[in-house]
């Protein structure tokens, strides 16, 4: 198989910087994960699996179905240099990117048949070209044996300060410290559900980038990709 380098840590960590430009960098492929659970979760909700209550139980035998009816396939787009996710032959657009449907997407990432569905579809990405994959368990579970394993943290303050700029940036309104309870519970979600929890491999390097800029955040990871 081909390199693979893991960037996983929570929302808002800026590991989708990272990722971006090593792989830009390496001329590798990327593989978002995240966007795996943003389209089950978003699927799940469209077919009235998930609703807008976040104390429902989900029937995780539809949602393994509904997952096993997708199909899913990654096709490199030479135009953008990104990968582009296709389900059903259709291109998912930037619909799976906001904050409602983060959340379908934790909501649904407990369930260890979901997640198992989508196991060698992320495993098959490291047969083609190397790899820089982003996520919660790329260096725990789907390439426990790669090259490469950074976990990159940040304080919920820091996280929900930098979303904030983000959407106002964006010409959005933004209410800190809604984001910030949005982020304790994905956070919380993630780091205590029992198949593949959000956490540093053993062998990873953890990073904080709390008070370090996006700039320097690359640096230091591709300095520990060289060492
Ligand atoms: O971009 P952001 O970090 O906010 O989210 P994301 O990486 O797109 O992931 C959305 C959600 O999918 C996470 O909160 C996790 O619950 C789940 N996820 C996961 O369980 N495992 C992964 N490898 C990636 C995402």
């Amino acid at each position: 198989r081909y390199p693979v380098i893991c960037i996983d840590g929570p929302s808002g960590a800026g590991k989708g910087t990272v990722t971006w430009r090593l792989a830009q960098a390496l001329n590798y492929q990327l593989l978002d994960s995240g966007a795996l659970y943003r389209i089950v979760g978003l699927k799940a909700f469209e077919a009235g699996l998930i609703t807008a209550d976040t104390n429902q139980t989900i029937d995780e035998t539809a949602v393994l179905a509904l997952t096993q009816s997708l199909e899913i396939a990654f096709v490199p787009n030479n135009e953008s240099g990104r990968v582009d996710i296709l389900v059903n032959g259709e291109a998912v657009g930037e619909q799976v990117r906001n904050e409602t449907v983060g959340g379908y997407a934790s909501q649904i990432a407990v369930f260890p048949t979901v997640r198992q569905a989508l196991l060698k579809l992320q495993q098959d990405m490291a047969t083609r070209s190397g790899l820089v994959a982003d996520g919660r368990d790329m260096g725990t579970v789907v390439f426990p044996d790669a090259d490469v394993k950074v976990y990159l943290t940040a304080s919920a303050e820091a996280r929900a300060e930098r979303r904030v700029t983000q959407l106002l940036n964006a010409g959005q309104t933004a209410d800190f410290e809604a984001i910030l309870t949005t982020i304790k519970a994905r956070d919380e979600r993630d780091e205590n559900r029992t198949t593949a929890p959000s956490k540093p491999a053993e062998d990873a390097l953890l990073l904080d980038s709390s008070t370090l800029d996006a700039n320097t955040v690359y640096e230091q990871v591709k300095k520990h990709c060289q060492d």
